[in-house]
């Protein structure tokens, strides 16, 4: 038995940063081996496909493009980073994972979250997470607080419509059933200290 695969899911402005660096100092003060990455990137190829996927330029991507992307940078990423650290019987801690793509390309652009899930499963294999953490936060609440914050970088999928950004929040509420045996719901709107402590003792118990 190798290490653990935990991912994090949310809409935007659901804090899920914040909250990743909060559970990666809990676990490791608490003498676990932590491995925190993020999706797309984590790797130099994978990181290289996410400038190409997030330029505030690339405004004319055909939505099946951009699906192909995601999950070209996901498998990379994987391969490289996530399977080692898996074997070497590490925690991981993943910025998104293949449920935003699910909501996002899936769901919120319409492609359909069954041929979105297959071609993820080409690049990913039988390789799903353990636990799968979503800070649940209304689509209202978490665009207002990215427009808010001033230090936060705005890219594309930042400027998609209101309408986009409900279809991705409806999107991870299917997942959440579908995927209800790894998925953990958190209530996002609380403070983030709140959020932190709620997440930190999911994680907990699942270790
Ligand atoms: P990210 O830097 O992860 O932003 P956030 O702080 O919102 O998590 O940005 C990634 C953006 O790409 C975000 O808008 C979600 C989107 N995305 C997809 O559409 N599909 C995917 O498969 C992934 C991993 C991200």
């Amino acid at each position: 038995m190798g290490g653990k695969f935990i991912t994090f899911e949310g809409p935007e402005g659901s804090g899920k940063t914040s909250v990743i660096k909060a559970v990666h100092d809990y676990l490791e003060q608490e003498g676990y081996d932590i491995v925190t990455t993020r999706e797309p990137g984590g790797s130099d190829i994978a990181e290289a496909i996410r400038t190409i996927l997030l330029s505030k330029e690339n405004t004319e991507m055909d939505a099946r493009t951009e699906a192909l992307l995601f999950a070209a940078s996901r498998a990379q990423h994987l391969h490289e980073k996530v399977l080692p650290a898996l074997e070497a019987g590490k925690i991981i801690l993943c910025d998104r994972f293949l449920d935003s793509s699910l909501a996002y390309q899936g769901h919120a652009r319409q492609l359909g979250i069954e041929d979105v899930y297959q071609i993820n499963k080409f690049g990913i294999d039988s390789h799903m997470p353990d636990l799968t953490i979503f800070i649940d936060v209304p689509p209202e609440v978490g665009l207002a607080r990215v427009f808010d914050n001033t230090g936060r970088k705005i890219d594309r999928l930042d400027l998609e419509t209101v309408e986009f950004h409900q279809r991705v929040y409806d999107g991870y509420k299917i997942l959440a059933k579908r995927f209800e045996d790894r998925f953990v719901v958190i209530d996002g709107t609380n403070d983030v200290e709140t959020v932190i402590e709620d997440t930190i003792m999911v994680i907990r118990t699942y270790l």
